[in-house]
């Protein structure tokens, strides 16, 4: 008999469910304990907090968004941070802690769940002797070792939808509506959600952009008698010639990007070099939330059991990975080596420019 622990760590991500449901399943078909870590690795500190997963636990959690165990974005054991007694934020490695506690009960095996941040802590914690299987998770579809992550899709369902919404009301106004996506890095949900809900113009963090472009395709749209425009920005988008203005490039802080982030930034240079009306919206989080497609539920619960596979041969130190049409597992340090960005010789960025979408370029 194993015993299993399993932990869902960063961003959540429509599906995570699902790979619980099918690891607590698979396991439970082989004998198999398991174990759900609460808030990520950082559950695996106290033992008390480690919660049993039955069947019962379970039951229909597939269909469910976020993650029965919990999540966090600031769990990292190797640096974690804390109050030192001068009340000064430091931070500490619990990493040892955390090692101890797993071999202190007994676990054969770690499935940890999440995006290139936590797997990187998977990475050190295989480094370090604990025997690890990751599985990969992020809505923004930007992981090099796989062709898909679960989420991905439900997240572009959603943004498909919102700017399907948008197409009436931007219409009824002749206005100009700017919508930001999630994509801090790569621009996969902007192209794949802009192309299938009819944008005119599609930002994204490899092409950068110029202000001219998109402002002659909207003009341009008003000699074709189309008096608004979608606009899509991903979070990343940066325009060319160096101005940066999108997160993760340093010059502007976390807090000040929700409220005002690059899409806003655009909305208000189209108003001010086209006259046009021009609203802008952020999605945010929406595209993280509600229930998973049914193709991200699948590709979940084949990492799930995929997972538990591995266990069976092994090979720990490695993460699933679908390379269509199969699952293989792929080692720790390949998966979280580079970053997958939209390639521009892709046929979803020929597809965008064969049907008048601009990019920006
Ligand atoms: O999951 C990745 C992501 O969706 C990014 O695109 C986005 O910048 C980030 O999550 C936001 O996450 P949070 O607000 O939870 O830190």
């Amino acid at each position: 008999m194993k015993k299993i622990v399993i932990s869902t760590g960063g961003g959540d991500a429509p599906g995570l469910n699902a790979v619980i449901y099918a690891v607590v399943h698979a396991c439970y078909k082989r004998g198999w304990e398991v174990y759900g870590s609460r808030s990520g690795y950082m559950g695996l500190l106290d033992v008390d907090e480690l919660v049993r997963l039955g069947l019962d636990d379970v039951e229909d959690i597939y269909s469910t968004g976020g993650t029965i165990i919990g999540s966090t974005n600031k769990g990292d054991p190797f640096a974690m941070p804390v109050e030192n007694l001068a009340g000064e934020m430091t931070v500490v490695d619990v990493s040892d802690k955390i090692l101890h506690n797993f071999r202190r009960m007994r676990f054969d095996c770690h499935i940890a769940v999440g995006g290139d941040g936590s797997l990187e802590i998977a990475r050190k914690f295989a480094e370090k002797g604990m025997p690890v299987i990751g599985v990969p998770k992020t809505i923004d579809n930007d992981l090099e070792a796989t062709d898909r992550t679960f989420g991905f899709d439900t997240a572009v369902s959603t943004a498909t939808e919102a700017l399907d919404k948008l197409h009436s009301t931007a219409k009824s106004h002749d206005r100009v509506m700017v919508v930001e996506v999630m994509g801090r890095d790569s621009g996969w949900i902007a192209l794949y959600s802009g192309i299938s809900g009819g944008a005119d113009v599609i930002l994204i963090p490899e092409i950068p952009f110029d202000m001219e472009k998109v402002c002659e395709k909207i003009m341009d749209n008003a000699l074709h008698e189309k008096h608004y425009a979608i606009i899509v920005v991903a979070e990343g988008a940066v325009a060319a010639g160096g101005k940066v203005i999108s997160k993760g490039m340093g010059e502007v802080g976390r807090s000040e990007l929700l409220l005002g982030g690059v899409g806003e930034w655009v909305a208000s240079e189209i108003r001010a070099r086209t006259g046009k009306d021009t609203r802008s919206l952020v999605l945010g989080h929406l595209q993280r939330g509600g229930s998973p497609t049914t193709f991200d539920r699948l590709l979940a619960m084949r990492f799930g059991a995929a997972a538990v596979r591995l266990i069976e041969e092994k090979k720990f130190g490695h993460m699933v990975a679908l390379i269509s049409p199969n699952m293989s597992a792929v080692p720790l340090e390949d998966a979280v080596k580079s970053r997958k960005k939209v390639d521009l010789n892709n046929d979803k960025v020929f597809t965008a420019r064969e049907i008048g979408i601009c990019l920006g370029d």
